[in-house]
């Protein structure tokens, strides 16, 4: 028969005992504070869990439960929407990706273009505030435009007699002179080389509407003026209406015309800086 003794007669027992007691008290503790308590109060645990994550969660979840929960969608249809998120895809890794317009369509251009910059141009403030209170996060800033659509035809056959509107002279940074150069933005745009520009603002369909004519130029003016490598994928849509037409083939170029679907033209334009190009009489 077995000695109840046997902790006296095997003093190693103890040892290996006593060892395994405070290993596993360790361990324990260790699982406890790293798990946020979970073993202990899985309520309170999940509870925290959920607020720390819903701060710090990710702009894609965001933007799903957004899109998931609202009956407004983006203006653009899939396979336009699908021409900028290939080139995202495509330059594989995040970007610099300036928006003219903010709109229904923000939370997903951001949220495609996580973990890079995207800044959104709007020409409304009123609009900036009412679409920036349901998506904080969002990187918008309010631009005044110097134009109206009505003078598009003036602004196109005159721009060529202002000589800081030339394209080996253009710059944006308080350009008054060349009234289709956004000179009043953000310093954070000029400091910036864009990858990707989307023009889909300001409103161009009646005649006080500022119209995309300096977007437009301004776009060429920071394409041809890049000095990192790689051109700049340019987006511009309703090019059904005359006005967008016509200034993308002056500014951006048919040469440059990459793709195209339903009312979206992609041009990827190449730098100028440094090359025969940076003196042309012309854009294109
Ligand atoms: C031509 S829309 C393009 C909208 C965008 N593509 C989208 O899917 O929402 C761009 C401009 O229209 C204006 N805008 C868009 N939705 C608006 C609304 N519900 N109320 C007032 N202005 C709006 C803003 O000035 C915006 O920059």
């Amino acid at each position: 028969m077995k000695s109840p003794y046997i902790f006296l007669e095997r003093p190693w027992f103890v040892v290996v005992a006593l060892a395994g007691l405070i290993g596993g008290g360790f361990l324990i503790s260790t699982w406890i504070r790293t798990s946020d308590g979970f073993l202990l109060c899985p309520l309170v645990s999940a509870k925290g869990r959920v607020s720390e994550n819903y701060d710090t969660k990710p702009l894609q979840l965001k933007a799903i439960l957004h899109y998931a929960t609202s009956t407004i969608v983006p203006q653009q249809s899939i396979s336009e929407i699908s021409i900028t998120l290939d080139v995202l895809k495509s330059v594989g890794r995040p970007c610099n990706f300036l928006v003219f317009g903010l709109g229904h369509d923000s939370l997903m251009w951001a949220s495609f273009n996580s973990g890079g910059t995207t800044i959104f141009l709007e020409e409304d403030p009123k609009w900036v505030q009412n679409v920036l209170k349901d998506a904080p996060n969002l990187h918008a800033h309010t631009v005044q435009y110097r134009t109206q659509l009505q003078q598009a035809d003036d602004l196109l056959s005159s721009y060529l007699s202002e000589p800081n509107c030339l394209p080996s002279n253009a710059y944006l940074r308080g350009n008054r002179q060349c009234k289709l150069a956004l000179e009043n933005l953000p310093e954070e745009v000029y400091d910036k080389e864009w990858d990707l520009i989307m023009i889909d603002a300001p409103r161009g369909y009646f005649p006080e509407a500022p119209g995309r004519m300096a977007a437009i130029f301004s776009a060429a003016v920071m394409s041809r003026n890049r000095k990192g490598s790689g051109g700049t994928h340019v987006f511009l849509h309703d090019v059904d209406r005359k006005v967008e037409k016509v200034f993308a083939e002056e500014f951006l170029c048919k040469k440059f015309l990459v793709n195209g679907s339903g009312r979206l033209w992609h041009f990827e334009i190449p730098s100028a800086y440094n090359t025969s190009r940076s003196n042309a009489a012309r854009f294109c």
